[in-house]
């Protein structure tokens, strides 16, 4: 798929690995500019310079913890000093509380709080922030589009990931309603994007879907670009599941 976002700048979090790495290349190809962030410095470093051996210049690194609102407000602002404006957002990082933390108790209540504390504020806080911190800059500017990060789990729950699942649901949809009704009259759209099984990691092969495979981080970063696009400019307020139909797959034998 083929997009302009020549003039464009986004900022996005979880830049260092997976579909944020992904988006990065693709919006730079596609003549964007970025503003790229992780907690990880040494593996952002590595894929900011990865990123500006497709167009020098077009890609910037901040290490931000998502988890503190000034480190969230640093890096937007920042982009829009930088480079004059904000187009799209996208917190990117995230993912299931005991993978991410290594948590390997298996009874809930036996995990020290602070595990979920920490699924909530990376998973779903953090978008929250993310809207926040951008929304003035986008209002001045009359344009924006603010991408949330979903989850097929949100919708289906899992019992090993009772954060992740929560912090992926209900609040992510509300906040995506919100956001879209709030934005609208600001020509300022939001979407959530939930994908199901990505192969960001081998082990995602093991969760079934209708097709018979996980997607690849190209075909969801595909959609995000869409909905961050010109292309997608009709659409706000909706949950996108990219999930090759696990959500409808009552029968997981198959
Ligand atoms: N991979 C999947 O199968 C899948 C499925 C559904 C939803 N998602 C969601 O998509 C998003 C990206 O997933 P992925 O698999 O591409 O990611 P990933 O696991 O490859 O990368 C996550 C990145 O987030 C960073 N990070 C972790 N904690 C952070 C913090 N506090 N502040 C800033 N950065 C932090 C990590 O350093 C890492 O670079 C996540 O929100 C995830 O929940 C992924």
């Amino acid at each position: 798929m083929v997009f302009d976002f020549s003039g464009k700048v986004a900022v996005i979090s979880g830049a260092a690995s997976g579909m944020g790495l992904v988006f990065s290349k693709r919006f730079v190809e596609s003549g964007g500019r970025i503003v790229m962030s992780d907690i990880n410095k040494e593996t952002l470093d590595k894929a900011v310079d990865e990123v500006n051996s497709i167009r020098e210049g077009a890609a910037y690194g901040m290490v931000c913890d998502v988890r503190k609102y000034d480190e969230v407000k640093a890096i937007v602002d920042f982009a829009a000093k930088k480079f004059g404006r904000v187009d799209i957002t996208i917190p990117f990082a995230g993912g299931a509380e005991t993978r991410m933390l290594g948590v390997t108790e298996p009874d809930f209540e036996k995990i020290p709080i602070e595990v979920f504390d920490w699924s909530i504020d990376v998973n779903l806080r953090s978008q929250l922030y993310f809207d926040h911190a951008v929304f003035g800059i986008m209002k001045e500017q009359r344009s924006g589009v603010l991408i949330h990060i979903g989850s097929v789990t949100g919708a289906e729950g899992g019992p090993n990931v009772p954060g992740y699942s929560a912090s992926k649901s209900g609040a992510m949809n509300g906040l995506t309603v919100s956001m879209a009704q709030l934005g609208a009259k600001h020509n300022i759209r939001c979407v959530c994007v939930s994908p199901g099984p990505v192969m960001t990691r081998a082990s995602m092969a093991n969760m079934k879907t209708l097709l018979g495979r996980a997607a690849s981080p190209e075909e969801v970063v595909n959609a995000i670009l869409y909905y961050a696009s010109e292309d997608g400019s009709f659409y706000t307020g909706i949950n996108v599941l990219i999930d090759g139909g696990r959500h409808i797959m009552w029968d997981r034998s198959i």
